[in-house]
């Protein structure tokens, strides 16, 4: 397996071009099931997560053109030969539990894997299962999948969610568009891809209003048609290297950032004492000698700070003036990059959802592990900032969701390679 070898202590000037966002892309193209038209989706993230979602589209009968590195793909769902994801599929990646809502609207039926737990939590879908069932489906759960079914189709229905769940709004919204009557989704998600999955469904004919408010409504409409989309800019990608540029020092620009989307990381970061110029889609991140200050975090559904940053955040303060809180307020396992910073150097103390780092002058190159999407890419971080050389291991959990890592890092002046060297 490959590995990355950072060797730290350069700073980062130049300007990074940001890519199409995964979390978004990954609903976008479970859209496609919902109309026997052509949808073209533009900015793709060429990633492992989209490669394997076009795969287990293609096993459902759509006809996906996406040649190996274009950022243009075409997915034609005209024919559905299958209405079944199996275990494999839904189990390497959550994300293909998606095309249950889409493919129940459109055909009536669909039998899905249940995910199952992950690294960084339980996550269980019952919000999903519950939205369904409200728009009169019959769930039944039974050797480990889910068998929905709808036979004269979904009905409209007022959901109110418990909490903020991103994937059940979603997903319920995705369902919703081809329901009988009104569908009222309440204290839903307000992520900015679900505003992103809302755009593209209205372009193909959905009546969605609402969508980024904690309100949604969906009036149903009894077919929907293809076009083009393109895929809003990953602001967990800008938000990544904004803090690897922080925690580096020099002066980066980052092009095509989503910068509404990103508040409450550029509050952080501020208040860190890292200069933040907000332009027209670009954020340059500058910090020229002075020291980090160390500042408290909670992660928060959106417009909070993302859980999906809390990691590289956590990678920042580690060199910070002082001590930082770090409060996980989304998952309940999300602190396992914690005891890899630790083996860099890191002055870290988990204590149940919260991680108290005290700041060190420098953290030491060492040999890490990556353990989820996100924690690897903190431990890249780390190693940009530590003395000497930092091998992380397991890094397929990096190439599911940053395109082109190290092309990105080198051309700033970070020293990055990727190691074809065996995983022990
Ligand atoms: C999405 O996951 C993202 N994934 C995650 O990104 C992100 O961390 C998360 O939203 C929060 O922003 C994708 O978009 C593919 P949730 P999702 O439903 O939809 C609990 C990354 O690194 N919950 O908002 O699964 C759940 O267990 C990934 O790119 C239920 O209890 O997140 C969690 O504690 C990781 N029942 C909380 O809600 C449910 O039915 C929030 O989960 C659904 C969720």
């Amino acid at each position: 397996m490959d590995k990355l070898l950072i060797t730290g202590g350069k700073t980062l000037s130049g300007t990074i071009d940001i890519s199409g966002a995964k979390n978004s892309a990954l609903k976008l193209m479970a859209a496609c099931l919902l109309t026997a038209e052509p949808l073209q989706l533009t900015n793709m993230p060429n990633l492992a997560d989209t490669r394997f979602l076009s795969q287990l589209l293609s096993s459902l009968g759509v006809e996906v053109y996406w040649p190996k590195g274009a950022s243009e793909a075409h997915f034609n769902a005209a024919q559905i030969s299958s209405t079944i994801a199996p275990y494999d599929q839904v189990r390497k990646m959550r994300a293909s539990f998606n095309v249950l809502g889409p493919l129940l609207a459109r055909i009536g039926h669909a039998t899905v894997s249940l995910p199952g737990g992950c690294a960084i939590g339980a996550r269980p879908v019952d919000l999903h299962l519950k939205a369904f069932e409200a728009m009169g489906a019959d769930i039944v759960i039974e050797e480990g999948y889910v068998k929905a079914a709808a036979i004269r189709g979904l009905e409209g229905a007022h959901i109110v969610f418990p909490f903020p769940s991103v994937g059940a709004t979603e997903h319920a919204m995705l369902a919703a568009t081809l329901a009988k009557g009104e569908t009222v989704l309440e204290n839903g998600a307000r992520e900015p891809e679900i505003a992103d999955l809302a755009n593209c469904l209205n372009m193909m004919g959905a009546k969605i209003t609402g969508a980024g408010t904690d309100k949604i409504r969906i009036e149903g409409v009894t077919g929907l048609k293809g076009g083009t989309y393109p895929v809003m800019a990953d602001r967990i990608e800008a938000g990544t290297y904004a803090m690897a540029a922080a925690a580096a020092g020099g002066d980066v620009t980052l092009q095509g950032a989503p910068v509404q989307a990103l508040g409450a990381m550029v509050d952080a970061l501020r208040q860190a004492g890292v200069n933040v110029d907000i332009g027209e889609g670009t954020l340059r991140i500058r910090r020229n000698g002075t020291a980090l200050k160390a500042v408290n975090v909670d992660t928060r559904p959106h417009p909070g700070f993302p859980t999906d940053l809390q990691a590289q955040f956590m990678a920042l303060m580690a060199t910070a003036d002082g001590t930082s809180v770090i409060r996980e307020n989304i998952f309940e396992n999300r602190f396992m990059h914690a005891p890899e910073l630790t083996r860099l150097g890191a002055s870290i103390a988990v204590r149940g959802q919260e991680a108290v780092v005290t700041g060190v002058a420098q953290l030491k190159g060492a040999p890490v592990m990556a353990t989820d999407l996100r924690a690897s890419v903190s431990l890249v971080i780390a190693g940009l900032v530590a003395d000497g050389e930092t091998e992380v291991s397991r890094i397929y959990h990096l190439d599911r969701g940053f395109e082109r890592l190290e092309e990105k890092l080198t051309g700033c002046g970070a020293d990055v390679r990727r190691t074809g060297a065996e995983d022990g």
